[in-house]
């Protein structure tokens, strides 16, 4: 694992941004992995930034998202489907049948977690794997304790997951109870993976990640045994406790 650190949170993002917007410049057919949750929202307002005055055109561009809630439609402001309009989508020049999101409406749960991964063979596999970080060690919505094989499925969030999103919502009883996320081998399946991990609060699940062992407790730990990771980590989840990045 490749460890980049930025003095701030603004400059970790530019630096995502810059990152990203090269590769999408060398390959405009990429195919993107995209996140949700607060961390990336800096790099895509970057993202915005650098297709309006440069821009880097994302027209021939593919995305997949990680995850998606069960039972928040489109149109819910708290749907992923909906932060990415909002954050992204609506900003870029990118076509809507390329940008690929889990149905949480689905009638049938399983089976949209099937389609989803016929999707991502056919259309796959991810050139740039975009990944946040639970404070648990989830990435996507795999919880500690998903299979390191698990593909695209059904989750049922865990409580400190619930309470973290829980900011997002009028009220905790409003954060659904289930996800549908891509697997750890989904994931893994990345050419290339950027993990970005900002804020205080992800100081302990950074310092398990560099230090800790190898275990499906703890899934982002997985990605110590992908041949290509960064991880972009800013100031405040180094503070001064030590962490050597
Ligand atoms: C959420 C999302 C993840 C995200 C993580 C961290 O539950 N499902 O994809 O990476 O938790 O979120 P944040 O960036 O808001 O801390």
């Amino acid at each position: 694992m490749d460890i980049i650190t930025a003095p701030s949170y603004e400059a970790l993002s530019k630096e995502a941004a810059a990152y990203i917007s090269r590769k999408v410049q060398d390959n405009p057919q990429i195919v993107l992995g995209l996140a949700t949750g607060s961390t990336p929202t800096g790099l895509y307002e970057q993202l915005i930034k650098d297709h309006i005055t440069l821009g880097t055109s994302y027209r021939h561009v593919t995305t997949f998202n990680l995850d998606e809630y069960v039972g928040l439609s489109k149109e819910n402001p708290n749907s992923y489907y909906a932060f990415m309009e909002k954050h992204l989508f609506q900003h870029l020049d990118i076509q809507s049948e390329y940008t690929f999101i889990p149905d949480g409406m689905s009638a049938h749960q399983q089976k949209e977690c099937n389609i989803y991964e016929e999707k991502l063979k056919k259309h796959g596999p991810i050139d740039l794997q975009i990944l946040g970080l639970g404070a648990n060690g989830h990435i996507g919505f795999n919880e500690p304790g998903t299979s390191f094989a698990s593909r695209t499925h059904i989750v049922e969030l865990t409580d400190s997951t619930r309470k973290a999103n829980s900011r997002f919502f009028k009220d905790i009883k409003d954060v659904p109870t289930h996800a549908i996320t891509m697997g750890i081998d989904s994931i893994m399946g990345a050419k290339e993976i950027l993990l970005l991990v900002a804020g205080e609060n992800k100081r302990k699940a950074f310092e398990q990640l560099l230090y800790g062992e190898i275990s499906e407790d703890f899934p982002a730990s997985i990605l110590k045994k992908h041949p290509c990771v960064k991880i972009l980590a800013d100031q405040s989840v180094l503070g001064t406790s030590g962490i050597i990045a």
